[in-house]
């Protein structure tokens, strides 16, 4: 029965289980298979042809997989293949960028009721090199609301920090406030992380943003609002799972390469045991 199946959950190594944590929390029925590239991560730092030739390979080993809805936990993978797989596959398929961009527009329309600015306030991106480059959260935030216009800043070397669980410190830091500064020069108010790395990196993010702006700036993570995205395409579609309390929801993680390090990376940050991480091949595909 599709209901009992999975939802397919993919990112290019460990961010996307930021994620998955929110679907997790939102949905505990739902069983996730998680795909991790890590032979193949980073995907921010290559070519549009390149990320979509590997989201190709990593939606088709979890089709395989017998998934029911596809979740593409990477902004770089959705700013460049959500409608070429939607199009290609036959089962829902919900990106990353659509529900930050909604995310940001409603704290940016709360802000506003709040507070009176001399000039616009802009909404500030964080993502990486292909995200920024795609100009998909612009096209988001414009098909949602015409008044708020977007400013965007590529961090790549926030992804390496983040898979190397260098999350404070001298280091992490300097990178943030080099990246963050820029953003808030150009009256960036809120600030969305456009990379499901990022949200590991969140209150550094924010300490540093508010430090350089003078106020607490909004940092928004598009995980939950995926969650949600992720929720309403299970009722609508009918897909949800009835509830087994027996067996727990599952969570089966599969990684190209590096299981071990994954593994342990993985506990820390789902807390507690992740079970065996499978290695999978996809680059014959
Ligand atoms: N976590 C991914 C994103 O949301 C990709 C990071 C990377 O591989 O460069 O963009």
């Amino acid at each position: 029965m599709t209901q009992s199946r999975a939802l397919g959950v993919f990112d290019s190594g460990l961010g996307g289980l930021t994620v998955v944590r929110a679907i997790q929390e939102l949905l505990p029925n739902e069983p996730v298979i998680y795909l991790g590239d890590t032979a193949r991560v980073p995907y921010g730092t290559r070519s549009a042809e390149t990320v979509l030739r590997y989201s190709r390979g990593c939606a088709q080993l979890l089709v395989e997989r017998g998934v029911k809805a596809l979740v593409i936990a990477c902004n770089t993978a959705s700013a460049v293949a959500v409608e070429m797989l939607r199009a290609e596959l036959d089962l829902p398929v919900v990106g990353v960028i659509r529900p930050g961009a909604e995310a940001a527009v409603e704290v940016m329309e709360q802000l506003l009721r709040k507070e009176r600015f001399e000039q616009p306030p802009r909404i500030g991106v964080l993502g990486t090199p292909g995200t920024v480059a795609s100009g998909a959260y612009p096209r988001a935030v414009s098909q949602l609301s015409t008044r708020f216009e977007v400013v965007a800043q590529a961090a790549p070397l926030l992804v390496p920090l983040v898979e190397e669980g260098w999350l404070e410190g001298e280091v992490p830091r300097l990178a943030v406030e080099r990246y963050v500064a820029g953003l808030m020069e150009q009256r960036a108010r809120v600030l969305v992380l456009g990379c499901t790395h990022y949200p590991l990196l969140k209150p550094l993010i924010s300490e540093v943003a508010e430090k350089l702006a003078g106020r607490p700036i909004p940092v928004v993570d598009g995980a939950q609002a995926t969650a949600r995205a992720v929720r309403q395409l299970v009722e609508e579609g009918k897909l949800a799972r009835a509830p087994s309390p027996a067996s727990g929801a599952g969570l089966e993680l599969l990684v190209t390469d590096l299981p071990a390090g994954f593994s342990e990376s993985a506990r820390r940050f789902l807390g507690g045991s992740v079970g065996h991480v499978e290695q999978v091949d996809i680059t014959l595909r």
